[in-house]
């Protein structure tokens, strides 16, 4: 499998692509920006990018999917549908996060509508990439619609924003809910196997085990209180 990262807009989101190695077919994973950066590595390491695959819809995680999708017409747009409203409402999300109209350019954060997505993901559902398997799930909490893309076979899964290295996604965006995320990662992502990489949206990459046994939102430290 090929796993190529751009670390993206002022957020320092982390975008993949993802490829198989044997088909070259390939997805992107969260284009926050920089689309012809990735289409270059793209068409350099002659990849098919099939889709553009979404974990949510925050700003930082689908800035870059309208100049991408200009570049690759063919490829997929896949959005879970609680995270939709989110998405077409792309332009106006940094001014919700309290942005002033007049430094949305200068923070490169002034965007046009997104192009209209292709597909809905459905919970637990498969998703082929040449021999690559990934099974989605949704995941709740940080985002609505929010979804982890887990190549169990591999070991892996793209989990964005849900859990990080020593950490977890913020609960205090519109539609987020603490207890939500955390029963999201406690019933969807730890069950994965504490041999599983977490490649984070944000940050350095980690284990299901090292968080599941060190971090403190999931140990105690965080959690008295709280059945
Ligand atoms: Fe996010």
């Amino acid at each position: 499998m090929i796993i190529e990262t751009f670390i993206t807009t002022i957020f320092q989101q982390n975008t993949r692509v993802l490829a198989c190695a044997e088909t070259r077919r390939a997805v992107c994973v969260d284009p926050g920006a920089s689309a012809d950066t990735i289409a270059e590595y793209i068409n350099a390491n002659k990849l098919d990018l099939q889709a553009i695959t979404l974990t949510h819809a925050h700003l930082d995680h689908i800035g870059g999917v309208s100049d991408l999708h200009k570049i690759f017409p063919q490829a997929e747009i896949i959005l879970h549908r609680d995270d939709e409203e989110m998405y077409y409402a792309l332009p106006e999300q940094p001014l919700l996060m309290g942005i002033p109209r007049g430094e949305l350019k200068a923070l490169g954060l002034e965007y046009a509508a997104p192009p209209t997505l292709t597909r809905n993901w459905q919970d637990g559902e498969t998703y082929a990439v040449g021999n690559l398997q990934f099974k989605i799930l949704h995941c709740p909490g940080h985002a609505p619609g929010h979804v982890i893309l887990a190549e169990e076979n591999l070991r892996k899964v793209f989990g964005g924003d849900c859990l990080f290295s020593g950490s977890i996604g913020r609960t205090d965006l519109p539609g987020g809910d603490y207890e939500q995320l955390i029963n999201s990662i406690t019933d969807k992502i730890l069950p994965l196997g504490d041999d599983v990489t977490v490649y984070t949206g944000h940050g350095e990459d980690t284990t299901i085990g090292h968080e599941r046994t060190t971090n403190p939102f999931l140990t105690s430290v965080y959690r008295v209180g709280r059945g």
